[in-house]
């Protein structure tokens, strides 16, 4: 259980798999992908018994799974066999629950096809809502109680046109001088940085250290206890890396839509890069945070198609919380960020320096202590990462 717990939780740090959707195409589903410089292997290239998720890279594949488990409200071991905890290569073993889980796949498709024009309104989520059996009757308890409140912009809402500081590029002006202005981040070049990080489930807190580049590079070193584990983005690829206890496979490439969203994710240091990055942008009906930050909302596309929302805090024009969304053959794949702190660096720019990052599979929470900024980085610190 140990080595599933961690998994669970450490796999992707705000990475899970990503691409268009093509569906019915027979009895497999699979993605699309924009030709990729590096050959990425697809799931069934390395894994041993993939019969419906053909065709897509393994990032996305693990994404599906955290969607699997994220609707059902099951672990990974609850849907394959006790064995799956210590060894890897017994998640090709099939019992009920897969068998009944690629029954449900091909269902859902069938469903999509013949009611919604092939569109993926329907997902496992839509009867399971976070528990292994649907409910089939309607919950007293829901009906006459107050339900949390779901993500802000799933669907996003669009506000009719408002005052122009209200506009979306008014908004991302405002938290680009929040955070020091256009010239003091023109300055900025770098960030290193040191601090900590701790999965959903970890006993303590583990050593962390991060480099990031104004031209859009960041690589995140976790010291935990297993090992190693990296999340590097290199401008153009990403990886993820770590200990074999960690993942199926030592390193991972990101790709698609969740590329484009950690590149995003990236973004926020440079503020500025936000409105190269986001296209299509509007201005979505102003919404209340969970801790009761009044935030505006905004939302833009990548131009791979990555959805992406911004919160802004009402108040302070802050970036307080990052949505972003990717597609998979069971359903959009959320990961969210939220930004709890900002610090001021060297030059009078701020950045963040506590976020808490959670996707359908895990969720981490990272708090910067010592970031100093344009001290000069090895370029060598955002290739592919080798593990010792
Ligand atoms: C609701 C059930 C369900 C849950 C929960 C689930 N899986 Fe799966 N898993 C499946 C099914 C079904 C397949 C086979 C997919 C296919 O045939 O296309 C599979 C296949 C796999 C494979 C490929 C194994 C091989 O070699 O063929 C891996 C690895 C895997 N899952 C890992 C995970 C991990 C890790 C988690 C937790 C994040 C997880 N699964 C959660 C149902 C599930
Ligand atoms: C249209 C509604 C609906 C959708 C969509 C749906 N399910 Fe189900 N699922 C059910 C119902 C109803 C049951 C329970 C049947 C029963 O009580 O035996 C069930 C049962 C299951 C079970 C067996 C649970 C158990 O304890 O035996 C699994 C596993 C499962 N679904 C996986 C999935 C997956 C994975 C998806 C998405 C690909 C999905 N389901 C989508 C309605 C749905």
């Amino acid at each position: 259980m140990g080595i599933v717990r961690s998994f669970r939780n450490r796999f992707f740090s705000g990475a899970t798999g990503a691409l268009m959707l093509v569906w019915g195409c027979g009895a497999t589903i699979s993605g699309s992908q924009a030709p990729a410089p590096n050959a990425v292997p697809m799931a069934e290239q390395v894994f041993k018994n993939v019969q419906i998720l053909r065709g897509i890279p393994v990032d996305q594949f693990m994404g599906t799974m955290g969607f699997l488990s994220a609707s059902l409200g099951l672990n990974c071991t609850d849907c394959h066999v006790d064995e799956s905890g210590s060894n890897w290569d017994r998640y090709a073993d099939d019992n009920d629950l897969k068998r009944t889980s690629r029954r449900m796949m091909a269902m859902v498709q069938m469903i999509n096809k013949a009611s919604f024009g092939g569109q993926p309104v329907v997902t496992c989520n839509t009867c399971h809502r976070g528990f292994r059996k649907p409910n089939v009757m309607p919950s007293l308890n829901q009906l006459y109680g107050s339900p949390g409140p779901d993500e802000p912009g799933d669907p996003f809402v669009a506000a009719a046109v408002g005052p122009v500081k209200d506009s979306p590029e008014a908004l991302l002006d405002r938290h680009v001088a929040a955070v020091g202005g256009t010239q003091r981040l023109a300055a900025l070049t770098g960030i290193s940085a040191k601090g900590t990080y701790i999965a959903f489930d970890d006993a303590e807190r583990s050593p962390v250290e991060l480099w990031t580049t104004a031209n859009g590079r960041r690589t995140v070193l976790a010291h935990v206890p297993a090992g190693d584990s990296y999340w590097t983005y290199d401008g153009t690829d990403g990886w993820i890396a770590g200990p074999p206890t960690d993942r199926p496979m030592p390193i991972i490439a990101v790709t698609g839509q969740e590329l484009e969203g950690l590149a995003t994710e990236i973004d926020v240091f440079f503020p500025t890069r936000l409105k190269q990055r986001l296209r299509n942008l509007r201005v979505g009906i102003p919404a209340v945070l969970e801790d009761d930050t009044e935030v505006n909302l905004v939302q833009g596309q990548t131009a791979g198609g990555t959805v992406v929302t911004l919160c802004f805090d009402a108040e302070t024009g802050l970036l307080r919380r990052l949505v972003r969304y990717a597609q998979s053959p069971v359903g959009r794949l959320v990961t969210r960020v939220d930004y709890t702190e900002y610090k001021e660096v060297a030059g009078g720019v701020r950045v963040p320096s506590k976020w808490t990052t959670a996707w359908l599979s895990g969720r981490t929470h990272y708090e910067l202590t010592e970031i100093v900024a344009n001290a000069p980085i090895d370029g060598a610190r955002f290739t592919k990462p080798t593990l010792k």
